[in-house]
Parts: C-alpha cells; sequence; structure tokens
C-alpha cells in the first residue's frame, strides 16, 4: 500500500466542526494526518471527529474559542499529548456577529475589539504556540531530506524543511472591499499581512504560512440560508459572477489547504491563494453587463443581502 501524503502527521483546524473547516478536517485525515478539530460547537466537532474516524482516520474534538489564549496554548497542548508532535495548523475559525455590520462610523468599539479579536488576534495566538511544538517535533514524519543537492552549487548543512505548515483563511473579502463591512474586510485583510510577516520569521524555522482567500462557498450554515431565501434565481445570479460558473464547496477549499500542507508544497510561503472560480480576477465592467441582462430576465430574484444581511449600500 503506498503511504498516504500527510501519514502520522499532528494536525489542528480551528473552527473544524463546519464548514470549510469541517471539509478540511476530513480532507486531512483522509491523507493520513491526526486532527484535533478546536470549535465553540461541541456536539458539531464531536460528530466531525466520529465521522473521520468511522471513515478509517484519526481525530479528535476540543470544545474553545480560539479568540481566548488560553484555548490556543491549550489546543496545542492537547496536540502534543494526542499525537506526540505538531505539523499543521489551519486557522480558519470564525463566526461573524452581526453587530459587525457597517462603517467606520456605525461598528461599536466592542464589535470592532470582539472581530478582530476572531480575525487576527486568534491566529497570532495560534501561531505563537504552534511553532514552538512544531520547531520542537522536527521535520514531518515520512519526510527525508536526503544528501542535500540543492541546484548543484550548495554545499554544507540543508536548511530546515517540512518542518510545519500554517495555513490561515482569508477571503476574497481581504483582496477586495465590500460596503459597510469594516470589520470583517479590515480582519482579512489584516490576515494578509500576518501570513506574510509570519511566512517571513518562520521560514528560517521550516514552517510555511499561506493564506488562502476563498470566494463564496456554499457551507451547511450557506445552505440553510439558501433554501430559506428558497431563490433559485437569486443563486444563479451568484453564480454568473463566476467565470467557472458554480460558486464553491468546502471541498474546493479543503483540497487547496491539503496541498499547501505536503512536502510538494515546501518552497511556497507568505502567498495569498484565491481559491474563488476566479471571481477576484474579473473585470467588474463586463460582469455587470451579465448581470444587468440576468436580473432583466429575473426581475423579481432575491440574494442574502435582501433578507438585511451583507453590504448593501442604501
Ligand atoms: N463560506 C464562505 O463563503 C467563506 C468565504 C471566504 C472566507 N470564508 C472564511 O472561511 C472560514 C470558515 O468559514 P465557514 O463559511 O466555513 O464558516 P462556518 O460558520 O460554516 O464554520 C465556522 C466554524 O467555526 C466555528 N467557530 C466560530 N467561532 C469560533 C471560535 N471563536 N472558536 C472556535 N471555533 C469557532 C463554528 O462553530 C463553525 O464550526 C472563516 O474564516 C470565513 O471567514 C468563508
Amino acid at each position: 500500500m503506498t503511504e498516504k501524503r500527510l501519514e502520522g502527521r499532528g494536525a489542528i483546524v480551528t473552527g473544524g466542526a463546519l464548514g470549510i473547516g469541517g471539509g478540511t478536517a476530513r480532507k486531512l485525515a483522509a491523507d493520513g494526518a491526526k486532527v484535533l478539530i478546536v470549535d465553540v460547537q461541541s456536539e458539531a466537532a464531536e460528530a466531525n471527529a466520529q465521522r473521520i474516524k468511522d471513515a478509517g482516520g484519526a481525530a479528535v474534538a476540543m470544545t474553545g474559542d480560539v479568540s481566548d489564549e488560553s484555548v490556543s496554548k491549550a489546543m496545542v497542548e492537547r496536540a502534543m499529548d494526542e499525537f506526540g508532535r505538531l505539523d499543521i495548523l489551519v486557522q480558519n475559525a470564525y463566526g461573524g456577529g452581526a453587530d459587525n455590520a457597517g462603517s467606520a462610523i456605525e461598528v461599536k468599539p466592542e464589535a470592532w475589539r470582539s472581530g478582530i479579536d476572531l480575525l487576527v488576534t486568534a491566529l497570532y495566538l495560534g501561531a505563537k504556540y504552534a511553532v514552538p511544538a512544531m520547531d520542537e517535533s522536527g521535520a514531518a514524519p515520512g519526510f527525508d531530506a536526503g544528501p542535500w543537492t540543492g541546484a548543484g552549487l550548495r554545499h554544507g548543512n540543508p536548511p530546515k524543511m517540512n518542518v510545519g505548515r500554517i495555513v490561515n483563511i482569508s477571503s476574497v473579502h481581504g483582496l477586495l472591499q465590500a460596503p459597510r463591512s469594516l470589520v470583517y474586510e479590515a480582519g482579512k485583510a489584516a490576515v494578509i499581512g500576518l501570513t506574510r510577516q509570519m511566512a517571513v520569521d518562520f521560514g528560517p524555522l521550516g514552517v510555511t504560512v499561506n493564506a488562502i482567500a476563498p470566494g463564496h462557498i456554499v457551507t451547511e450554515r450557506g445552505e440553510a440560508m439558501w433554501s430559506e431565501l428558497g431563490d433559485e434565481a437569486g443563486f444563479k445570479l451568484f453564480e454568473l459572477q463566476y467565470p467557472v460558473r458554480r460558486t464553491g464547496v468546502p471541498d474546493d477549499i479543503a483540497a487547496g489547504i491539503a496541498f499547501l500542507c505536503t512536502d510538494d508544497a515546501s518552497f511556497i510561503t507568505g502567498v495569498v491563494l484565491p481559491i474563488d472560480g476566479g471571481l477576484s480576477i474579473q473585470l467588474q465592467e463586463n460582469i455587470v453587463m451579465d448581470v444587468k441582462d440576468f436580473i432583466t430576465e429575473n426581475p423579481e430574484l432575491k440574494t442574502h443581502f435582501d433578507q438585511g444581511r451583507g453590504t448593501a449600500r442604501r
């Protein structure tokens, strides 16, 4: 039997109960990693861990809010206790509050602080405790640096490689701004800066740090939202804005994250990988014309913006 590409590696996935994190926990486990799911939703986290075990993988669940420093510290200790090592940290958890919406004039200081605590501070805290544990764990199991050949000009000891992987979840909202979304947009943009900084700081330790910028991903929560809305045309309008003519699913993001965690990705660090079906590379003028035609044909369509969610200017 061929060895799985993440066999024996210890991984933490924050917000790993549901959605993108849920799919990521399952994908890393399917690739051979042992996964600690950290989530505020205990039952859903346990259920996802059980689903992984039922499929022959290894997973444990832990309850906790990752914006709390004691939880960041405890999750790393738990992974080291459970797996004897830590190789992978996927920083994905988010649960947006309605009070996060608005411009700087509207957002209350408490909402700013708690939003940024989860969007940004939690990622700093995760790395603060995870990187020393990765360093202590050493190169990932199964990785053989072999004789250092480099480009033929190299000599001396090989640099540290494949010691750790951090993948931070940003968003297309970290690349492009939506109106009246100060907390989320500023937070997701900060995730990109934090990722690049960490890539520079931890590269010499053999730890790569990358960010993913997902487009619209239909998770369990997203599916409930769209079916509550019950508007097929509204969803089609969303899909129309994607060059690939579909929105994403958690597995699309999980596949990118898992790749960044493999040995094949050891020279990739500090990048922001949009996984968005091309949403963020299109010239907006052209989209507007497609959308105009669609709206003319479907004048009654509704999207989640019609439910008071989101970022309408009015
Ligand atoms: N779904 C999308 O369209 C989309 C697009 C771009 C970026 N993202 C980002 O992807 C990540 C996951 O989003 P999702 O759509 O899968 O969300 P989701 O709500 O489906 O899942 C988020 C998970 O995080 C958990 N969680 C929330 N707050 C937590 C906390 N303080 N500590 C620990 N766990 C916590 C939730 O319980 C849940 O299991 C988020 O960072 C989000 O901003 C999502």
